[in-house]
């Protein structure tokens, strides 16, 4: 990869995820997570600080960039989580059907390349009545603000790392084969509306 990607790109990711607005949707969705918990795109370990360990038996962290993994090591000491790392994509998660009873995914599915077939990973693995919880930016509702996502998208996209800007998160978990049970979509204060239009709850899967 290039060097924008390998020691730039990721700073510029941890830097943008760690916002306090997005900390603040974080602590909504978050300590919900129990049993046998498989995070989606762990980055650098932003929910780390959020996850409650007394309810979590084991920890699965997939992330396939080993150079935004790198940063989640300082987050990692001040936790007693300690994850088993997953250094694959999503799209073909190395785990049994039915085998997790928590996904977590934040701020992903706009960067997954395939997100159709990784939400249908995601639904394989979770067991029966577990639930996927998600915090995602995506379209905006507003005609003006979704048309200059349409615009920025092709130029931002190379710029952060493959993120789409005009994904609709809800109808993805929905088209995943999930069940929507909670859901609630706002503007983050504070951050650009093309970028902060965020939907966040739980979903089970059907
Ligand atoms: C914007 S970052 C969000 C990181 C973290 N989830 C958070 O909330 O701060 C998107 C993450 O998705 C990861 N990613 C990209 N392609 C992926 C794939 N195919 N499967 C899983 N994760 C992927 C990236 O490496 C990056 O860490």
């Amino acid at each position: 990869m290039s060097f924008y990607h390998d020691h730039i790109l990721p700073h510029v990711i941890n830097l943008a995820c760690g916002s306090g607005q997005m900390k603040k949707i974080r602590s909504q969705i978050v300590p919900a997570a129990k049993g046998k918990v498989l995070e989606i795109g762990f980055g650098s370990g932003h929910n780390l600080p959020f996850l409650d360990a007394g309810k979590i038996e084991h920890y699965w962290a997939l992330e396939p960039d080993p150079h935004v993994r790198k940063l989640a090591q300082k987050r990692l000491q001040h936790v007693p989580l300690k994850p088993e790392f997953l250094d694959l994509e999503a799209e073909a998660i190395p785990l049994e059907d039915d085998s997790v009873d928590t996904v977590l995914i934040t701020f992903t599915m706009c960067t997954i390349p395939l997100v159709q077939q990784a939400l249908e990973q995601m639904r394989r693995v979770l067991r029966p009545g577990g639930r996927m919880l998600f915090a995602e930016h995506g379209a905006a509702p507003d005609e003006a603000v979704a048309r200059w996502q349409q615009r920025i998208e092709p130029i931002w996209k190379p710029l952060a790392g493959g993120c789409h800007l005009t994904r609709k998160p809800l109808e993805l978990v929905e088209q995943g084969g999930f069940a929507l049970e909670q859901a609630q979509s706002l503007y983050m204060p504070k951050a650009p509306r093309f970028a902060g239009f965020v939907s966040f709850g739980s979903a089970r899967p059907q």
